[in-house]
């Protein structure tokens, strides 16, 4: 079971090699965003009820954050806001750039 679950990463990160570029980029935003941001975000930017009282948190495809610029996002991810740590450090500016283009993707 758990080599069958390695064959298929192996697999799923070769298939992910041979996609085009911007695919690649996209889809390694979204990689980002499962490992990074997901805990509190929640899944495509929709926060658990908990997490949005706890934290303040409104959902990322929502007009309000859809609202702010994509320099507003980018300081947001970049130096942090609220209960959110900077990334500043830990995700390269290129990587900010295309989670921005992401949450982009999740408007409703
Ligand atoms: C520890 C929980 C936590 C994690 C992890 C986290 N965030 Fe946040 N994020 C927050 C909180 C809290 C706010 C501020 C909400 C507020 O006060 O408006 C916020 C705000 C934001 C905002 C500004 C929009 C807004 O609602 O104010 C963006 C964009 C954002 N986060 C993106 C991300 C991205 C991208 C990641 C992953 C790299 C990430 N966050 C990881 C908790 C988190």
């Amino acid at each position: 079971m758990t080599l069958r679950l390695l064959q298929r990463i192996a697999l799923f990160s070769f298939v992910i090699a041979l996609a085009l570029p911007p695919l690649a980029a996209a889809q390694s935003a979204a990689d980002t965003y499962k490992g990074k941001c997901q805990a509190c975000h929640g899944p495509a930017g929709v926060p658990s009820d908990g997490m949005a009282k706890a934290m303040g948190l409104k959902p990322l495809g929502g007009t309000d954050v859809q609202a702010m610029s994509d320099s507003d996002l980018t300081a947001a991810i970049t130096n942090g806001k609220g209960k959110m740590k900077p990334f500043k450090g830990t995700l390269t500016d290129a990587q900010i750039k295309d989670l921005v283009t992401y949450i982009r993707t999740l408007k409703k």
